[in-house]
């Protein structure tokens, strides 16, 4: 049996139904047979619909690509420690969140949908407009004021409407789900179609350490979209019997807000309101994730850990990829970050992505290669 599935009350609906949540307000997961067959796998394209059977989208015709995915994984060398790099700025979009565009926005083809509404601090919305620009569906992506001129520009271009909302990034939640009760809510949080296109982060991980796992995968977290997605692509494929475990799962925030630490540290069942302020790693200023139970139950089930790094240990990582020859965004270097500053976190095997591409965020690098 497939489709969708109340992560609260338990009640079922359609795969087809365009709903974002339940009637019962709880979020909505997707239940589906992931199936992988590595023979047909290793001859397709290297993009992340090779894993074509584990994706729920009926249809072929309804699939909204750039050929995105298998994205390269280097190992690098920071000083103790084996780390490997996924390069996941390198997408079309100049971010990972193309992978759960790519997916959500083919369903929303699918389902004859015409037009899509997104919040995001910026990532997100490029990737939901380039797609929709694709798939010739209006789209229009609402952001907190303080977003970085690139993504404003970049969603522009894709032919998105744009609305810059005052105040916090939960204002300009709240103004979305307003926006949501008459169009399709293209959401990265609570649209459960979009972990569905980034677990093929995990499949890739997996293809590229040779059909393993790694011991540990380090990611930055504010909504958990890319470490909720990582969760339940290695969970397929413990299920299928093609791994024997799930990664240690670590969940890095910014200091300056870190309301999923406080949940772990604390040893809470629930995300604590807390007091949040700025940080230069702007995609992880989540301060009320939804998801937020289900990313520390994962952190937990995995043996993981959720730690948190401060602005002047993300400029020093972020200077150091920069002398390695990689140029990410502030948000991205977070992972790097917390591996160099916990040794705790450097045994064995670790993966990290890099999120976002440097060039999203010229003014802020400017400003720290100027400290640098
Ligand atoms: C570059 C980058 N890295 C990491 C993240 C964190 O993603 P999430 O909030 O889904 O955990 C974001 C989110 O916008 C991002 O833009
Ligand atoms: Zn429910």
């Amino acid at each position: 049996m497939s489709g969708l599935l109340c992560g609260t009350c338990g009640a079922p609906y359609p795969m087809e139904d365009p709903r974002w949540r339940c009637d019962c307000g709880g979020l909505l997961d997707i239940r589906f047979q992931a199936r992988f067959d590595k023979r047909k796998i290793v001859r397709r394209k290297p993009t992340m619909w090779r894993y074509r059977e584990a994706i729920p989208i009926e249809n072929d015709a309804s699939i909204v690509s750039f050929d995105e995915g298998m994205t390269p994984m280097i190992p690098v060398d920071l000083g103790p420690g084996e780390l490997l790099l996924k390069l996941e700025q390198l997408f079309t979009t100049g971010s990972y969140k193309d992978r759960g565009a790519a997916v959500l926005v083919s369903k929303a083809k699918e389902l004859g949908i015409e037009r899509v509404v997104e919040d995001s601090s910026g990532n997100a919305g490029c990737a939901i407009a380039a797609y929709a620009a694709k798939a010739g569906i209006r789209c229009e992506i609402l952001v907190p004021e303080s977003t970085s001129p690139g993504k404003l520009a970049q969603i522009r271009f894709y032919g998105a409407a744009l609305r810059r909302v005052p105040g916090s990034r939960e204002d300009t939640a709240s103004a979305a789900m307003s926006a949501a009760e008459t169009t399709y809510y293209a959401s990265h949080s609570w649209n459960p179609f979009f972990f569905q296109g980034t677990k093929t982060f995990a499949y890739e991980v997996w293809e590229q350490m040779e059909f393993r796992a790694p011991d540990a995968i380090l990611l930055p977290a504010g909504n958990g979209t890319l470490l909720i997605g990582s969760y339940i692509g290695f969970r397929e494929l413990r299920e299928a019997g093609l791994v024997d475990r799930i990664p240690r799962h670590v969940a890095v925030q910014a200091e300056n807000c870190a309301p999923l630490l406080a949940m772990f540290r604390g040893g809470l069942h629930a995300v604590p309101t807390i007091e949040s302020r700025e940080t230069i790693a702007e995609g992880v200023a989540i301060a009320a994730p939804v998801r937020g139970k289900e990313i520390v139950d994962i952190v937990r089930r995995t043996g993981g850990e959720v730690v948190a790094v401060d602005d002047a240990q993300v400029e020093k990582a972020l200077l150091l990829l920069g002398r390695k020859g990689l140029y990410v965004e502030p948000t991205s270097a977070l992972p790097v970050a917390a591996f160099l500053e916990y040794p705790s976190l450097r045994s064995g095997v670790v993966v990290a992505p890099l999120t976002g591409h440097g060039l999203k965020a010229t003014g802020k690098m400017q400003k720290i290669a100027s400290n640098g």
